[in-house]
């Protein structure tokens, strides 16, 4: 589809590429990984980010961890994996998906293929394949919620970056674009790491899908302006009642678009719905180093001396949304009851 070119997580033949995300929009170049704790440690560092993705290449992670130890040996391979499933497992604490991911994997182990190697290098694609329809799906649902001519401020990066393609709120965007019901993108820098000014804006340009950032600190100015209808934004976890973790500063806007009657839709696959997490105060938060705050793209932009509090992560109240969509459907003002019917219909 047009709109759509960049993938962000690529298999080729024994190993993974990942396009390293830290460097962008500066260089697109990928860092290759031969080994799971290879992949852990890009997961950690932010070579690969966004829910989904870190997702997908977790199971990657699992097919290298397998045919390292296959190899090695093949008598007691999964046994020997042990350590490295802990290492994925222990990458990034926030995003369900990765343990989602982790768990699917292993159960395919547990089955004791005849083939191993190539019974979870399939399950592996199987899982990325399947992220990519369900955010076409997604973006479907998503984009048929906003009525003509609307503006949309997102939050992050949400695209194909941060997903197996296409995107899960960016999926929306793009899809809505092309249908031509969007007048105006407005995009988030996102601080610290500037998802939105880095890679949601480098995506939207690359795809022709014009773009305007905005510092956070102007995002209520905008949602009182009248030029945006809906606030789009993806998540890391959403509990069983319908709270969402996203990144920080998700709360933040869902506040000011309620106060200004500005429409809130959060975007995400139903792997992100954690419904063994009661609601969002069970969301575990990651919690980053100081200096991404007190730094600037290596370069530190704060007083000497100073501290910082630097969570990557909140939580929206489900009170404060109107619509959850993922791929299983769409529900408007979630509950408790709501998720679990979305949830369990197939
Ligand atoms: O810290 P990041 O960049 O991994 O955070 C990503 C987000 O918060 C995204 O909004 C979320 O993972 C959804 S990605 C489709």
């Amino acid at each position: 589809m047009q709109y759509d070119s960049i993938r962000a997580i690529q298999w080729q033949g024994d190993r993974l590429l990942l396009l390293d995300q830290r460097k962008l929009p500066w260089e697109v170049t990928y860092l290759e990984c031969r080994t799971a704790e290879q992949v852990a440690d890009a997961i950690r560092d932010m070579v690969v980010r966004g829910a989904p993705a870190i997702g997908i290449t977790a199971a990657y992670g699992v097919v290298l961890a397998a045919q390292q130890h296959y190899h090695e040996s093949p008598a007691n391979w999964q046994e020997a994996m042990r350590p490295d499933l802990d290492v994925l497992a222990a990458s990034r604490p926030t995003a369900v998906n990765l343990f989602w991911a982790l768990a699917r994997m292993q159960q395919v182990m547990a089955s004791n293929p005849a083939e191993p190697l190539v019974t979870l290098l399939k399950e592996a694609k199987s899982i990325h394949d399947e992220d990519i329809a369900a955010n076409r799906r997604m973006g479907e649902l998503g984009a048929a919620l906003i009525e003509a001519k609307a503006g949309v401020l997102t939050h992050c990066n949400t695209g194909s970056l941060a997903t197996g393609g296409f995107g899960t709120a960016l999926g929306v965007i793009r899809q809505a674009w092309s249908e031509h019901r969007l007048n105006a993108v407005y995009a988030d820098e996102t601080r610290p790491w500037l998802q939105g000014a880095r890679l949601t804006a480098w995506e939207l340009v690359q795809d022709g899908i014009p773009v305007d950032l905005i510092v956070e600190g102007a995002a209520a100015a905008l949602l009182r302006s009248g030029k945006v209808q809906w606030v789009i934004v993806g998540s890391d976890r959403i509990a069983a009642n319908g709270d969402v973790a996203n990144k920080i500063g998700t709360y933040s806007l869902a506040v000011n678009a309620r106060h200004h009657g500005v429409k809130f839709m959060v975007v995400a696959p139903s792997t992100t719905v954690d419904m063994a997490t009661p609601d969002g105060t069970a969301i575990p938060i990651e919690t980053r180093n100081a200096t991404e705050v007190l730094s600037l793209a290596g370069q530190p932009v704060a007083a000497k001396g100073a501290g910082a509090w630097n969570p990557v992560f909140d939580v929206t109240p489900a009170e404060l949304i109107d619509a959850i969509v993922t791929e299983r459907g769409v529900v408007l003002q979630p509950t408790r009851e709501k998720m679990q019917a979305m949830m369990t219909q197939m």
